[in-house]
Parts: C-alpha cells; sequence; structure tokens
C-alpha cells in the first residue's frame, strides 16, 4: 500500500486485485462506521460484494452520468447523509467512476464541515486520476468543475477486478486520462503506449498512481506543478461543455484536447518535437480514442467556452503546453488568441 502526506493526514492507495483486502485496508485506517454512495449502475454491480466485506449504514444510490454532477444531486447526497444522520466519526465511502467519486466527495467536505472519504474507484478513469489528490467538485451551466473543493481521501482502494464491467467507450476515456499523465509526467508509460498495442491495466494503473501521487504530495492545492495534470483539459472542457456534458465521455474530450494543445505547442516554438502531435494521434487511434474535434462544432463557442476555464484570469487562461514528453510548461495564453487552440477565426470584439 502507497501512504503520502495531504493536507488531512496521510492517504493510503491500494492498487489491488479484489475487493476482498478492502475490509482490512479500512481497519488499518480506522474507519469505523460507514456509509457508502454509489451510483444506480455501479450499485448493482458491485455494491453487494462491498456490503458483504464492509458494514454499511445506508447506501445512498445517485442517477448514473456527468449530467447529473450538479449542485443539485451534490445537495441531495448532503441532505441525505444529514437523515442517515451521519456524525463525524462516519466515514463516506464512494463506489463509482469521476462522478460519484466527486460529488461524494464534495458532499463529505462540507457535511458536519468535513466527513473522511474512502475513494472505492470502479472506473480506469477514476483508478488513474479522478480518485487520488483530492480535487472534488460538480458541474455549473456556466463551466465544468466550477464549484468545489480540496479534500483528500483517506484511503483510495483501485480494485481492478471492477475493470470487468466497464464497456470500450468506458475503457477509452480511461485511457485518455492514461495518455495525458504519460505525456505530463512519465516518459517511460509514453514509450510503452507508443509500442505496446495495449499496456495491461495493472501496469498502467500502478505506473499513473505513482506519477499523480508524486505530484499531489508536492502541490496538493494546484499552485504550482499540479497545473501539468490539467493538460489536455483547456481544449476538452471547452468541447465537453459546447457538446453539452454527458454527450462526449471526459477522457475522449482530453486526448481531443492534448492533440490540439500539442499542435498549438509545436506552432508557438513550445514543443521542441515537431512530431509529438503525430505520435499522439497515433496512440490515441491505437487505443480507440478521437483526435479530432468533432464535426459541426461552431469554434465561436469552443472559444468561448474555453475562455470560462476556472484555470483563467482577467485576460488569460493558464495552458500546461508540451515542451516534450515528460516535460510540460505552463503557459498563460491571453483570452483573444484563445481560438488559435481551435484553428479558429479570430472572435470579433
Ligand atoms: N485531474 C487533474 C488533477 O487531479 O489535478
Amino acid at each position: 500500500m502507497r501512504r503520502f502526506a495531504t493536507s488531512r493526514g496521510v492517504c493510503s492507495v491500494a492498487v489491488t486485485p479484489t475487493l476482498d483486502d478492502l475490509p482490512t485496508c479500512l481497519a488499518e485506517r480506522g474507519v469505523g462506521e460507514a456509509v457508502l454512495v454509489t451510483d444506480e449502475v455501479v450499485d448493482p454491480l458491485w455494491g453487494d460484494r462491498l456490503r458483504a466485506r464492509v458494514p454499511v449504514r445506508a447506501t445512498l444510490r445517485l442517477p448514473s452520468g456527468e449530467e447529473h454532477k450538479t449542485l443539485a444531486t451534490w445537495e441531495r447526497v448532503v441532505d441525505e447523509l444529514l437523515r442517515v444522520p451521519v456524525d463525524r466519526a462516519t466515514t463516506v465511502v464512494a463506489l463509482g467512476g469521476g462522478v460519484v467519486g466527486d460529488v461524494a466527495g464534495f458532499a463529505a467536505a462540507v457535511t458536519l464541515r468535513g466527513l473522511d472519504v474512502v475513494q472505492v474507484p470502479t472506473t480506469l478513469l477514476a483508478m488513474v486520476d479522478a480518485s487520488i489528490g483530492g480535487k472534488t467538485a460538480v458541474d455549473h451551466p456556466l463551466g465544468k468543475n466550477l464549484v468545489g473543493a480540496f479534500h483528500p481521501p483517506l484511503h483510495v482502494h483501485a480494485a481492478l477486478e471492477t475493470l470487468s464491467t466497464l464497456d470500450a467507450v468506458q475503457i477509452a476515456a480511461g485511457r485518455g486520462e492514461v495518455v495525458k499523465t504519460a505525456l505530463a509526467l512519465d516518459a517511460g508509460l509514453f514509450a510503452r503506449l507508443e509500442a505496446e498495442a495495449a499496456p495491461g491495466h495493472a501496469d498502467v494503473v500502478r505506473a499513473c498512481v505513482d506519477a499523480k501521487i508524486a505530484v499531489v504530495t508536492e502541490d496538493e492545492r494546484e499552485q504550482g506543478r499540479r497545473v501539468v495534470l490539467n493538460a489536455g483539459h483547456t481544449v476538452g472542457h471547452a468541447i465537453e461543455r459546447t457538446l453539452g456534458y454527458g454527450v462526449l465521455p471526459h477522457g475522449l474530450a482530453v486526448m481531443i484536447g492534448l492533440v490540439l494543445e500539442a499542435d498549438h505547442a509545436v506552432r508557438t516554438g513550445v514543443c521542441e518535437d515537431s512530431s509529438l502531435p503525430d505520435r499522439l494521434r497515433a496512440i490515441g487511434r491505437r487505443l480507440g480514442l478521437p483526435v479530432e474535434l468533432p464535426a459541426g462544432l461552431d469554434p465561436a463557442d469552443l472559444v468561448a467556452a474555453a475562455s470560462l476555464d476556472k484555470k483563467g484570469r482577467a485576460d488569460t487562461i493558464r495552458v500546461p503546453l508540451p515542451v516534450r514528453v515528460g516535460c510540460m510548461v505552463p503557459v498563460d495564453l491571453p483570452k483573444r488568441d484563445l481560438h488559435h487552440l481551435f484553428h479558429a477565426r479570430p472572435t470579433p470584439t
């Protein structure tokens, strides 16, 4: 089990074949009474296996899908936690993908001014990225993840058996974040993605978990180095918002973002490897990921959506751009130049 320091103490992370050792890990971390938050798709698949191992006082079941990552869903979870009722010794156990982890984590962050949360991610995307590092948030009509809190989990339990029930699109979505992590932090993993048809989940999850732990240990609050984990997200979030949340899975939008942002890095001389965008396109195609903007999107809408990004200041957006594989640099892109990211015309002012 990996352990690292967080603003709430220590976070442990287990990457493990099954849910069988969850009770041992929870006992080791001092978890007593627990409330399970999951969703209507994951609960029938894995809920009973978890409840057979960990006695829970109540199960809160959310609707499934990014379109439900809203303030209304979050408020419902807070309300239901209070009605259980929970107390400050209660641990919230989030069983599911990124949406469950985000909503349950954000609800735990505010209920009784902060309950411990254990993340049990059941998607590749949540295992390799979202469950680690304490970012929790819900979407707002004005943008993705605009309302939330940093609330590091007590424990993350990535049981690889839960990946067996994912469909091809969900696996591809996770691979988008894997490519991001490799590009930003792990040249060895990037080389494997270029050389191998599809590296095994266990190796990939372990490599991404290690890379992410190194970053969030150094910079939990995204004051510096953690910004590199937003690679592909300026463009990706703009695509998701423009299409409507839930239409294109987040990890697929991130992959398109990685390619377009790498194109921009090459055009502006930030990236010293002019073949990088094509290398990314080749990896993306092999892993079943989109590498071009979806047809029919109005570039002006994408530019407007990108300018609402929460990493923006008054006139600029901080976009991490690749210098080479394993090395990113944050660039403050003037909002008036955002159209370059989308190969669009300038927006009239
Ligand atoms: N998903 C990006 C981060 O955790 O910082």
